[in-house]
C-alpha cells in the first residue's frame, strides 16, 4: 500500500536506505560477517568467467556488478542484454557461470536465455526480488534482493538492491579467495544507506533542479566516466520512462565523437563526478559542452566537489557510489514527470514485467 504517498515511486525511493539495511541483515552470518549460501559461493569460486544476463534497469545494475566482480574478486565478467544474447551468443569460457538479474523473475527475454543455457548444461544463478518467480525456480541458485514488492513501473529500490547484492556476492567471493580487501563492506553499505537518506531528506533541492533544467527541455544528456557512466545510463532511462523527455547516457569522452552536435543553447547535461581518478576528465567534458551552450548540472561526491557544483552528495566508498548517485537522478526524473503532468507510476506503453520476447 502506498499509504500517504502520492505515488508508489516516491514511496519506493524513500525505502532505499531501509532496503540496504535489510540486505545487510539478510546476508549477515551469526559471527556478524557478510556471507552467502555455500553452494552459491562455490559456484562463483568455480567459474572462470561470469556471464550476466539482464534487461533494462537490471542490465544497468549488471554493468556495475561486472566492476565489482572484476575489481574485488578478480573474476572476468561479461554483461549481456538478454534479448540479444539468444541469437548472438559469444564464445564461452571453459567454466562459465550464468547470472540472471531480474527484479520480477518473469522477464521473457531473460528466461529464454536461461532455458537455452540449461540445455547446454551450464550452472545458473538468478538474482531476483521475487521468491518463487519463474527465473528463480528454473535456475540452480537464487540470491534474493529483499527490496519488498516494487509496484511502480520505473524500477528504483530494486536497482539499488541489485547493486548492493552484487557487491555482497563479489565481496564474499573475494574474501573466500583470499583477496586482500581494505574495507569492511558491511560498514560501507551502512554509510551508503545513510548517504541515500541525506539525499532523500533534501528532496526539495531535486525538485528545484528538475524544474530549473527539465520543465521545458526537449532532450537531456547524462554523462559520466567509469562507474559514473553506468549510472548515467540508468539516469537517462529513468527520465525517458516517466517524463518522456528524450535522454541519453554517455561516456564523457565519447560525446565529442558525434553526439556533441546535438548540444544547443540550454540543453541540459547532467554530469556525475564521483570518481577521483577521472574527475578532471569529466569536468573537462562539462566545459566542452558548456562552451557549446549546454546547461550543465554537476552532481559531485563530497571530496571531489568544486565550487559551482549544483549538488554535492555524501561521500561513500568509491565502488559503492552508484547506490547514492542514482538517487538524485531518480528524484529529478520523478519531479520532471510531475512538472509535466505525466502518470509517474504507470507510464504510457510500459508494463511492470515484460513477459513477451
Ligand atoms: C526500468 C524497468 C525495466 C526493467 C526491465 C527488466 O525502470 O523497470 O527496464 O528493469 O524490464 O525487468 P526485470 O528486472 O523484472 O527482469
Amino acid at each position: 500500500e502506498k499509504g500517504t504517498y502520492p505515488h508508489y515511486m516516491l514511496k519506493e525511493m524513500d525505502e532505499q536506505p531501509t532496503v540496504i539495511r535489510k540486505i545487510i541483515q539478510a546476508y549477515e552470518s551469526e559471527a556478524g560477517d557478510l556471507t552467502i549460501d555455500a553452494a552459491i559461493l562455490h559456484a562463483l569460486q568455480d567459474a572462470d568467467r561470469l556471464y550476466i544476463i539482464a534487461a533494462g534497469t537490471s542490465y544497468h545494475a549488471g554493468l556495475i556488478g561486472k566492476q565489482y566482480f572484476e575489481k574485488m574478486a578478480g573474476i572476468p565478467v561479461e554483461v549481456h542484454i538478454s534479448s540479444e544474447f539468444g541469437y548472438n551468443m559469444p564464445l564461452l569460457s571453459e567454466k562459465p557461470l550464468f547470472i540472471f538479474i531480474t527484479q520480477s523473475g518473469e522477464t521473457a527475454d531473460s528466461r529464454q536465455v536461461l532455458v537455452k543455457i540449461k540445455e547446454l548444461g551450464y550452472p545458473t544463478l538468478t538474482i531476483t526480488n521475487v521468491p518463487g518467480s519463474t527465473l528463480s525456480r528454473e535456475a540452480d541458485h537464487t540470491l534474493l534482493l529483499h527490496a519488498g514488492p516494487e509496484i511502480a513501473v520505473a524500477s528504483t529500490k530494486a536497482y539499488v538492491a541489485q547493486v548492493a547484492v552484487l557487491a555482497v556476492a563479489a565481496y564474499v567471493t573475494a574474501k573466500a579467495n583470499g583477496q586482500g580487501l581494505e574495507f569492511d563492506l558491511k560498514q560501507e553499505l551502512a554509510i551508503a544507506a545513510n548517504g541515500i537518506q541525506t539525499i532523500i531528506d533534501s528532496k526539495d533541492v531535486l525538485e528545484d533542479i528538475a524544474e530549473d533544467y527539465l520543465k521545458i527541455a526537449r532532450n537531456a544528456f547524462f554523462i559520466g566516466r567509469n562507474i559514473d557512466f553506468c549510472v548515467s545510463l540508468e539516469g537517462a532511462l529513468k527520465l525517458k520512462e516517466i517524463s518522456y523527455i528524450q535522454a541519453e547516457g554517455f561516456a564523457g569522452g565519447e560525446l565529442k565523437h558525434g553526439t556533441i552536435a546535438l548540444i544547443e543553447e540550454g540543453t541540459p547535461v547532467f554530469a556525475l563526478v564521483t570518481q577521483e581518478a577521472v574527475s578532471l576528465n569529466i569536468r573537462g567534458n562539462v566545459k566542452e559542452v558548456a562552451a557549446r551552450g549546454a546547461y550543465p548540472c554537476i552532481i559531485a561526491m563530497a571530496g571531489v566537489d568544486e565550487d559551482g557544483d549544483r549538488l554535492v552528495i555524501p561521500p561513500v566508498n568509491e565502488l559503492l557510489t552508484p547506490l547514492v548517485s542514482v538517487v538524485p537522478l531518480q528524484l529529478i526524473s520523478y519531479y520532471a514527470a510531475l512538472h509535466r503532468r505525466c502518470d509517474v507510476d504507470k507510464p504510457r506503453n510500459l508494463a511492470k514485467s515484460v513477459t513477451v520476447e
